[in-house]
């Protein structure tokens, strides 16, 4: 039976987490679910982010489902204690190098994007950012000599940016397969994201990367400078198929592109080490402002959980029911707040993941009959 590690983390995470689990439930697959503090919620019962029961846990599940994590009453902990490490070390204790995070617009919520409807209407871009090199996992100055997380008195501080060539190679060898993949053979479109004009290490992402390429002739490449790439994002979207960038870079770019599908609350993402085995989240945050509220838009972690279902645990169909009962419910006008404009309905969190059970079932009655 396969072993889910459920980490709800903070915030709506927990309230998010848990429509995706009656969904899961409704499916009725075989699965072992275990649930673990991760985040802030560990550091109030364990004093560490990510303790070692969860980090264990998360190792030995077959895929981690993670809700949010991150308060900022953590702000003034030091940064090694902060909510976001947990993150951050599950990413790198897992390997998972690979984040995928699709910007797929539900003709539903054309009206929901900020940009006008037409240049979002059918859009479907997958940005794959890499996820365990950049400036993120450089070396940093001022860990061990923060005083609660800030500096008194510093004159400077610093982060280094560095890629590895084996690093780059294989999220490239990713974002090509995944093109070709997407297009059905046909090849696709890879978009390479970087700042070759001023940086070194991008200098050398775009010369790795152009190196790789030469051994998938049927997919297009093009590089593309990342301050234009985040204004081609907003001008014409629908232009881009497969984008692949760094840590950093994707990291701004994916919020971009999530807000062109109506809202970030719809956006889920999937992160893969090298076996396909993932941690699946939504791209959004923990959301404190609005936590247990009943205001929280569940989608992005059931179609997150949908992603886990097609890309770790190999049930595909399962995942395509997530999928279309997700779109039988924006169909019948049900909307959360964030999503609100083109709707019928408004409705809470509960009462979304209540409609996206409620869709599943029925399907699964009409094809037993
Ligand atoms: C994300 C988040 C994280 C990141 C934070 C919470 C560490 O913004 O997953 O995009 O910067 O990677
Ligand atoms: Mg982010």
């Amino acid at each position: 039976m396969a072993k889910i590690a459920v980490l709800p983390g903070d915030g709506i995470g927990t309230e998010i987490i848990e429509q995706a689990l009656r969904v899961l439930r409704a499916l009725e697959l075989p699965l072992e679910i275990e649930t673990a503090p991760v985040g802030g919620a560990a550091y109030e019962v364990h004093g560490h982010p990510l303790p070692e029961s969860t980090l264990r846990l998360a190792m030995a599940a077959d895929a981690v489902l993670f809700g949010a994590v991150g308060d900022w009453k953590y702000d003034k902990l030091e940064r090694a204690l902060r909510p976001e490490q947990a993150i951050l070390g599950l990413r790198k204790h897992l390997g998972l190098f690979a984040n995928f995070r699709p910007a797929l617009c539900y003709g539903q919520l054309t009206h929901a994007s900020s940009l006008k409807p037409e240049l979002v209407d059918g859009l479907d871009i997958l940005i794959i950012r890499e996820l365990t090199g950049d400036i993120y996992f450089g070396q940093p100055r001022g860990r061990r000599t923060a005083v609660d997380g800030h500096f008194p008195g510093a004159e400077e501080a610093f982060d280094t940016m560095r890629y590895s060539k084996p690093e780059i190679e294989r999220i490239a060898h990713v974002a090509f397969r995944a093109a070709r993949q997407r297009s059905g053979g046909k090849g696709g479109k890879v978009t390479s994201v970087d700042k070759a004009n001023v940086l070194e290490t991008f200098q050398f992402w775009k010369d790795v990367v152009t190196e790789v390429h030469a051994q998938y002739p049927d997919v297009e490449l093009e590089h593309m400078y990342v301050d234009n790439a985040a204004m081609q994002l907003v001008r014409a979207p629908k232009k881009f198929d497969v984008v692949v960038t760094g840590n950093m870079f994707g990291d701004i770019l994916s919020d971009e592109a999530a807000m062109l599908t109506g809202s970030i609350g719809m956006l889920p993402s999937a992160s893969l080490d090298a076996n396909n085995k993932g941690l699946y989240e939504p791209s959004h945050g923990s959301a404190p402002d609005i936590a247990g509220r009943d205001l929280a838009n569940p989608l992005a972690t059931i179609l997150s959980a949908a992603m886990m279902l097609r890309f770790t645990l190999q049930h595909a169909e399962a995942a395509d029911r997530i999928e279309s009962a997700v779109g039988d419910v924006l169909s019948a006008g049900l909307r959360t707040a964030d999503i609100w404009s083109g709707g019928t309905t408004q409705v809470g969190t509960r009462a979304m993941g209540d409609a996206v059970v409620a869709a599943i079932t029925k399907k699964s009655i009409r094809t037993k009959s």
